[in-house]
């Protein structure tokens, strides 16, 4: 809100009601090892998400466009909470920020939201930020009726997230590390073969985290003819199926992650290409990481700089629109 006396003497009350500018981070927390979750103002964006939906952030200008799932929304308050795993360049710096900071822009809710129907037995299985990815959707699961498994996997102990919101957003969980520091030792699909092996019914499964997980998963559900949806993490750009960055073969149709997805039936991707297309820029992507830890402390510097010339710049725009507020009401008396 801007307020003030103008020099026509008019008492100005002006709400800046354009397009926000910058969504500043009003809280910042390290959640697992390069893990950290962010609650971000972004009013509209809380008021309309649904479980399954993402956002595409940019921190500056020049940034590049990154998708995250959107972990949960709090329309009232008018935020959204993020869950970012440090992997990149754009992901470590954004890690770098605190309360307090802004990034330049967020776009969403992004992608179709997740199928929440009663399937009867549920099964979710998450690999590591793919947990705070898979939470609304398990929560909105469950409050449809659904008995639902949870199966958390992670590298390790420190990578292991939202223990406690998983035993919430489900009816059974179980945690698994790869090296056995936390849980039980073993991957995701050790488990699921386990709950297949003791005739546990499942009749729908929502696999959640790196390629080659949700691949190992859909090649042992699918045969078994139990339904399948994963939530493919392609390299994205505009997020609104325009630049076709993000395609994904299913079948033999040519899928954008962004709109038609993010989640799909497993049984008809081509985890492959997939694969091959995510990793077309990994030599560029591994300079630029490299560069960046090289030297954190000057990109968090400049970026700082970069986001506070930009919020001069929009305090400048906003005095002009009040300006003109008040211009337009003395010229219409
Ligand atoms: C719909 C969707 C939702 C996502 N939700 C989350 C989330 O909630 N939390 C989170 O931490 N990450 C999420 N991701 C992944 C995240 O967008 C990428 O990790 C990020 O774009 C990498 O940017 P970077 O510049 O830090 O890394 P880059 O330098 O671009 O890449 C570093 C490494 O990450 C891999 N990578 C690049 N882009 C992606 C990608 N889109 N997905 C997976 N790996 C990628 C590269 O192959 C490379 O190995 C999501 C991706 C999609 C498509
Ligand atoms: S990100 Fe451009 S088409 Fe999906």
């Amino acid at each position: 809100m801007l307020c003030g006396t103008s020099s026509s003497g008019i008492e100005r009350s002006t709400t800046y009601r354009g397009p926000r500018l910058m969504y500043r981070i009003v809280e910042a927390r390290p959640v697992g090892l390069n893990i950290k979750q962010f609650v971000i103002e972004a009013p509209r964006i809380a008021r309309k998400q649904r479980p399954g939906q993402f956002v595409i952030l940019r921190l500056h200008e020049k940034g590049e466009r990154i998708p995250l799932t959107i972990k949960a929304a709090d329309p009232a308050a008018g935020t959204v909470t993020i869950v970012v795993q440090g992997v990149g360049k754009t992901t470590s710096l954004l890690n770098c920020l605190e309360a307090g900071d802004s990034v330049l822009d967020i776009v969403g809710p992004l992608g179709r939201p997740s199928e929440i129907e009663k399937f009867g037995t549920v099964l979710i299985l998450a690999g590591s930020v793919g947990t705070a990815m898979a939470l609304p959707t398990a929560k909105a699961l469950k409050e449809a009726g659904n008995h639902v498994i949870f199966v958390e996997g992670a590298r390790s102990r420190e990578m292991v997230v939202f223990e406690d919101e998983v035993r919430e957003a489900s009816s059974r969980s179980f945690i698994m590390t790869d090296d056995g520091t936390y849980g039980e030792k073993g991957l995701v699909t050790a488990k699921l073969n386990e709950l297949l092996a003791a005739g546990q019914k499942i009749d729908f499964v929502l696999a959640v985290g790196p390629i080659p997980m949700m691949r190992a998963v859909s090649q042992i559900t699918c045969p078994l003819g139990i339904r399948t949806v994963v939530s493919l993490n392609s390299i994205m750009v505009d997020g609104t199926g325009m630049c076709g960055g993000c395609r994904v073969l299913l079948g033999d149709k040519s899928k954008f992650a962004c709109v038609d997805g993010p989640e799909f039936d497993a049984s008809q991707v081509n985890f492959e290409v997939l694969m091959q297309r995510n990793a077309m820029y990994r030599e560029k992507e591994c300079e630029s990481l490299k560069a960046f830890e090289q030297h954190k402390p000057e990109y968090l510097k400049q970026l700082r700089a970069e986001l506070a010339a930009k919020e001069a710049e929009l305090e400048r725009l906003r005095g002009e629109i009040a300006d003109l507020s008040v211009t337009n009401e003395a010229f219409h008396g």
